[in-house]
């Protein structure tokens, strides 16, 4: 077997496999159930997401989509889970920016192009669920900063202490000794999987004290046969006052396109914007590549604009088909994400360049 076919790891069959065993569901009868609103049995839910963090965040989800749930609801309940978390890079206990605020970046699409964002959103502990009130009852995509707080704030969320969790203060006030910006490569992710317990309920913190990922991003297939993403973050530590990342921009950090796929990213966002790297990925698939493949085309292309710069910045994707195959790429190894099917919750390590 030649190395890149060991390194692909082929999820087929996790998704829809009574399509081929149970006999193919024609496009009509699919479409016809899924106007009706209808659960089609044979198809089988799968819910993925970014790092070792995915599996608590998959559990939460498939008591959604598990029970016949709207791949919507469960990927936003799912990545709530990782904002509740203390951790280092998702939610109000992340690192902050330079100047010690913490600011959120997520958004959320939905199987019919629906899709919302918030961006330098500070204060509010749900990022994920104030994307979702963009995206449900307003006539915009995306909003940032003083205007995203105020938006949530109307909305009834709960505006928060200006604080620092214990960790983020302690590595903040790290970073202020020398105050050099320089992103860690997987920093989201610092031990090998032979030693995680995939039971573990986050938090989850190394024995080095440090946190193991970062923006979590989730898709999700539903019994209905939908699609959705989602993706939240606290962002680069120690990031300029204002710095975005791509998380928030649909098309760079997550997008979902019901006829063909659901891709997420994480890592170095600014290399993942100039390739428009999530929809990049759902266009690969569009030509027929597998969900792997795909990402893999994508990570290359960002591997060769970079040049000798690739070995400082980590990029990865995950992607699902409407099949329900799901398969991932990174740039470096260390990525790893987290499948749930019927079969249960797994962890798998990522493929990757080099
Ligand atoms: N991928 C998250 C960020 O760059 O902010």
């Amino acid at each position: 077997m030649s190395m890149d076919r060991r390194k692909f790891l082929n999820l087929g069959g996790l998704g829809i496999t009574s399509f081929t065993m149970s006999g193919f569901i024609p496009s009509s009868s699919l479409q016809e159930a899924k106007n009706r609103g209808s659960a089609i049995s044979k198809i089988n839910p799968v819910v993925v997401s970014t790092w070792d963090a995915g599996l608590a965040a998959n559990l939460a989800a498939w008591k959604i989509i598990g029970a016949n749930g709207k791949a919507l609801d469960a990927v936003e309940n799912g990545v709530m889970v990782t904002e509740e978390e203390i951790n280092c890079c998702v939610g109000l206990s992340g690192n902050p920016d330079r100047d010690g605020h913490v600011t959120l970046d997520a958004s959320i699409m939905d199987h019919e192009f629906n899709c919302g964002s918030v961006a330098f959103l500070e204060r509010i502990k749900h990022p994920i669920s104030v994307a979702r009130r963009v995206m449900e009852k307003t006539p915009h995509v995306m909003l940032v900063g003083e205007g995203a707080q105020q938006f949530a704030v109307a909305e009834g969320f709960t505006l928060e202490a200006d604080k620092l969790s214990d960790d983020a203060k302690k590595s903040y006030e790290g970073w202020l000794k020398k105050s050099e910006y320089k992103p860690v490569i997987n920093i989201e992710r610092k031990q090998s999987v032979s030693q995680l317990d995939p039971s573990f309920m986050a938090p989850h913190k190394l024995s080095n004290g440090e946190w193991n990922h970062d923006t979590i991003g989730m898709i999700a297939l539903d019994s209905f046969g939908n699609l959705s993403g989602s993706c939240t973050t606290s962002g680069a530590g120690f990031k300029m006052r204002g710095r975005l990342g791509d998380s928030p921009i649909i098309g760079a950090g997550l997008y979902v396109d019901n006829e063909v796929g659901a891709v997420v990213a994480t890592g170095q966002g600014e290399d993942v914007i100039r390739v428009a790297g999530a929809s990049a990925v759902v266009e690969q698939m569009r030509q027929g590549k597998s969900p792997s493949e795909a990402c893999k085309f994508v990570v290359e292309r960002i591997r060769r604009i970079k040049k000798e710069k690739a070995k400082d910045i980590q990029v990865c994707f995950i992607a699902l088909n409407i099949k329900g195959e799901a398969g991932a790429y990174a740039l470096h190894k260390g990525f790893n994400y987290a499948v749930h099917t019927n079969d249960g919750n797994k962890l798998y390590e990522s493929s990757f360049v080099d």
